[in-house]
């Protein structure tokens, strides 16, 4: 087909207008039409009003501290438990009964876990870390499959006020240290592996290796999942159905003040160096609550609500764990792939559990794409009412499709737009207000100020595109980069003056007012939905000792989003073994940072294109990645070099 007709058919698929709420829907709507004007009247005090959902044990005297930009207080002398928010007020309220999880496991066992089950899990683990020594303030690092007790633990932390610092199972040993060091974690939870795509994937052995490159843990704690033969250091690692299960479910909770720290998450930015990005308690835990609430249009008595997500993101933790425990929903937990043990698993689970909310990445709704629309039609999807999507802007194609062959026709699909950063929802339609438009993620949520601006920071007039801002500070807002304060000044709020926030999102405003996100505008990729830099990248592959120097671009790619191709220029003494040295290189990616990093090609090369000032034209190498014909060369030293790097170009990547 060719592209005019590929538009063509979009374009006849896209009814006038866009996508109306369904009336139904509309009518019982957690939120209506007027919630904009009512915040934008009274932006803090909307926020006070949402901060009222939770419990708080001392009410705030001041909601908004914001006389030391970029510094944010929020709820300043309110305090309240986080756990107990999320968990032990709906066992008094007499909903103890109600799941908060229907777990799946990869191969195929199943956990249900009740609201009051749950709070006996988190008193148990509390009363384990005490136990270990963890006090209020201190760091853990959690490091766990899919499975209920990375939920148990991250609440456990948050009960004593102890700061979690998750860390996603497919990173490497390396990965896991460095963060361990910067976090200064003292204990490390993890699991002897947990399941993926069929086989038990090993998790301990990591921890092993990562903790010879870091001091300062001193206890490990283990889950047993799958049964694998694991080394044991004495006097550091302990089993949790040694330490945990027999614990008492007894456990009196602390108040904690709002501006607490609650985690720490690690995120790519434009350095080689992760930034661990700190999040605290009361603004956090009012915004992701209520943008779930209001998003997802949750009804905690009849939703399940399933966000296919991985715990050690921020989708995780914003929407499995804190927003829906928050509203007492009901959610599904699923451990493994969706490919496993068959294409079907995910439409199998929304058929079983009644799912009637599915949250998921443009990432995998292409690959559900490319497996054929007759997977899902074999089973029942009619539970669903509403979908979500999050991670990358998702492409009007991608977006019908998800309309028409998961939905039905019938559920609205909120694109979410936010970052790991902002914490929860920033740009999103409304699903009983918004009349939908495929590939835009619309509008602020209500109570945030965003505007998308020019070089200068004037903002742009509707049909241009420009970089989006947010204006004003909001209830979840990161409230630095962790141990780097410079840092967090430099790469959010320096670029357009003071208390602008600056997210590294290219945008286009239309006609209406509705925003279309672009992608990053900075040297971060979007591989499957996970931003990795690529000067991260970049510097694993130069600590390989063949390796003299490497430039990494994102390259588009039809099913991850962007694709890393890497260019690789060898040392002198290094042989070219070809296909072997270039397997050799992607190991060592996946060694370094992990699987998520690793090259979808790699060209070694004899120079790389550089400006007379010495930077590296990553334009041009994405041209040449992406197989277009080459822009503009003139600022080259020699733009010779281009002609040797595209004549050495391999037709196809090689896979793993
Ligand atoms: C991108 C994930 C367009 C964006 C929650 C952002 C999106 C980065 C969307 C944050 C969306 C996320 N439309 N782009 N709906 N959602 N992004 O920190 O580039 O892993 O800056 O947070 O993902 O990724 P992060």
């Amino acid at each position: 087909m060719s592209e005019t007709t590929d538009e063509q058919s979009l374009a006849s698929r896209l009814p006038e207008g866009g996508f109306p709420p369904p009336p139904e829907l509309a009518a019982q709507a957690n939120v209506g039409p007027d919630v904009y004007e009512r915040a934008d009247a009274d932006r803090v005090g909307f926020w006070e009003e949402q901060a009222r959902r939770l419990d708080w044990v001392e009410p705030w005297d001041q909601a908004l501290d914001w006389s030391n930009p970029p510094f944010a207080k929020w709820f300043v002398g309110g305090k309240l438990n986080v756990a107990v928010n999320c968990v032990d007020r709906h066992v008094d309220a007499g909903h103890g009964d109600q799941v908060a999880y229907h777990w799946i496991g990869e191969p195929g066992d199943t956990r249900t876990i009740t609201y009051a089950e749950l709070k006996d899990e988190v008193c148990r683990a509390a009363n384990a870390l005490i136990e270990l020594g963890v006090q209020a303030g201190d760091r853990v690092a959690i490091y766990l499959p899919m499975i209920p007790e990375a939920v148990i633990s991250m609440l456990a932390c948050a009960r004593i006020g102890a700061v979690h610092m998750v860390v996603f199972g497919g990173f490497s040993p390396d990965a896991l240290a460095s963060r361990i060091t910067d976090a200064d974690a003292k204990v490390v939870i993890t699991a002897d592996g947990g399941y993926r795509r069929g086989a038990p994937s090993a998790l301990k052995p990591n921890v092993d290796e990562a903790l010879t490159k870091t001091e300062g843990v001193r206890s490990v704690l283990v889950v047993k999942r799958t049964e694998q033969d694991v080394e044991w250091t004495e006097g550091r690692d302990v089993w949790w159905h040694d330490l945990v299960t027999g614990q008492s479910t007894e456990h009196e909770a602390e108040a904690f003040d709002a501006e607490h720290p609650l985690y720490i998450m690690y995120t790519s930015g434009t350095t080689a160096k992760p930034k661990g990005i700190l999040h605290t308690s009361g603004g956090y835990l009012t915004q992701v609550a209520y943008s779930h609430w209001a998003v997802f249009d949750i009804k905690p008595d009849t939703d399940v609500f399933w966000t296919a997500a991985d715990v050690g993101w921020v989708t995780g933790h914003s929407y499995i764990v804190y927003g829906p425990l928050a509203n007492r929903a009901t959610s599904v937990m699923y451990e493994g792939t969706p490919e496993t043990p068959h294409r079907g698993r995910w439409w199998e689970i929304i058929q079983e559990y009644k799912v009637t909310i599915l949250y998921t990445a443009p990432t995998t709704i292409r690959t559900f794409m490319k497996w054929g629309p007759e997977v899902p039609a074999g089973f029942d999807l009619s539970s669903l009412r509403l979908l979500g999507s999050v991670g990358e802007p998702i492409n009007p194609e991608a977006w019908l499709w998800y309309h028409e062959h998961i939905g039905g026709g019938r559920c609205p699909i909120m694109d979410t737009w936010w970052q790991t950063e902002t914490g929860a929802h920033m740009i999103t339609p409304l699903p009983g207000v918004t009349t939908l438009k495929p590939g835009s993620a619309q509008r602020p949520l209500p109570g945030i100020a965003a505007s998308v601006v020019d070089e200068e920071g004037k903002p742009i007039e509707p049909g241009a595109t420009g970089y989006l801002v947010l204006t004003e500070p909001w209830p979840a807002m990161l409230r630095t980069i962790w141990g780097d304060d410079e840092r967090y000044k430099d790469t959010y709020w320096s670029r357009y003056g003071e208390g602008v926030y600056f997210a590294g999102d290219g945008a286009k405003l239309d006609e209406d007012g509705d925003i279309w996100l672009l992608g990053r505008v900075d040297d971060v990729m979007n591989v499957s939905g996970h931003r990795i830099s690529t000067t991260e990248v970049e510097s694993a592959l130069v600590s390989h000792p063949t390796v003299a120097e490497a430039a990494v671009v994102g390259a588009t790619d039809a099913t991850t989003g962007q694709g890393i191709v890497a260019f690789v220029i060898l040392r002198g003494d290094a042989v070219d073994s070809g296909e072997e040295l270039v397997k050799t290189l992607r190991l060592h990616v996946r060694k370094e940072i992990g699987p998520i990093a690793s090259p979808r090609q790699i060209m070694v090369v004899a120079e790389l294109p550089k400006t007379r000032s010495g930077k590296i034209m990553r334009r041009l190498l994405r041209d040449i990645a992406e197989n277009r014909e080459l822009g503009d060369v003139t600022t080259l030293t020699d733009s010779s070099v281009m002609d040797l790097i595209s004549s050495k170009l391999p037709a196809a990547p090689s896979e793993d």
